[in-house]
């Protein structure tokens, strides 16, 4: 898959380093995430009683909980904070990418709320159902919003801003280092993403 971003800076013969390939083969999967994320939240308002939610859903809700601790948290953004004080230590101004690490905290928290609120949808209790479906709803649209911003300033201010004080061999030192942290690449996330596109009734990319 290539994106605009790589598409454009191909075009004017600007070798895209090994890390922004990887961050932005990241990111098109999460949008694919951030958009059945969308079609969660729209459904669960759209509940007929505002508490009973149907299998399929309750499953892509599962699975984007699980996709928000283990592929965006410890895999994307770890890496992520792996990467930057490399090009800090050669030379980026840590100040410029301060907001980075602003918005992976708020992005975090978002996350964090929406897994309380998934916590309780699951602890049986008939009164708080509905608040809890509340929470969850609106506190993954946060998530959403946020990350969806955060990703498209990533792919057009951060990583070119990198690679502008990095060598190929800080490019693989950077690889060495966060293929320590997540997958070297999306490929075992796709079929969960595939499936809970499925669910919520979007289908998936061929
Ligand atoms: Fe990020
Ligand atoms: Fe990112």
């Amino acid at each position: 898959m290539v994106s605009n971003q790589q598409a454009l800076r191909a075009a004017t013969t600007e070798k895209l380093p090994a890390f922004e390939q990887l961050f932005e083969q990241e990111h098109l999967l999460t949008e694919r995430i951030l958009d059945a994320a969308t079609a969660i939240v729209d459904q669960l308002r759209g509940l007929p009683d505002g508490k009973t939610i149907p299998s399929d859903l309750y499953s892509a809700m599962a699975v984007l909980i699980y996709l928000n601790e283990n592929f965006a948290d410890q895999t994307h953004l770890a890496a992520e904070e792996a990467a930057i004080p490399i090009a800090v230590a050669r030379g980026m101004d840590p100040h410029s990418a301060a907001w980075v690490f602003a918005d992976h905290d708020q992005g975090r928290a978002y996350a964090k709320a929406a897994d309380v609120a998934w916590r309780r949808i699951n602890a049986g209790d008939e009164t708080d159902l509905p608040h809890a479906i509340d929470d969850f709803a609106r506190c993954t649209e946060g998530l959403v919003k946020m990350f969806r911003y955060h990703a498209e300033r990533e792919d057009h201010r951060l990583f070119p801003e990198m690679a502008r004080h990095l060598s190929e061999e800080d490019d693989d030192l950077i690889m060495h280092i966060i293929s320590q942290i997540g997958p070297k690449d999306v490929s075992p996330y796709i079929s969960l993403v595939s499936s809970m596109e499925r669910s919520v009734g979007i289908e998936p990319p061929s």
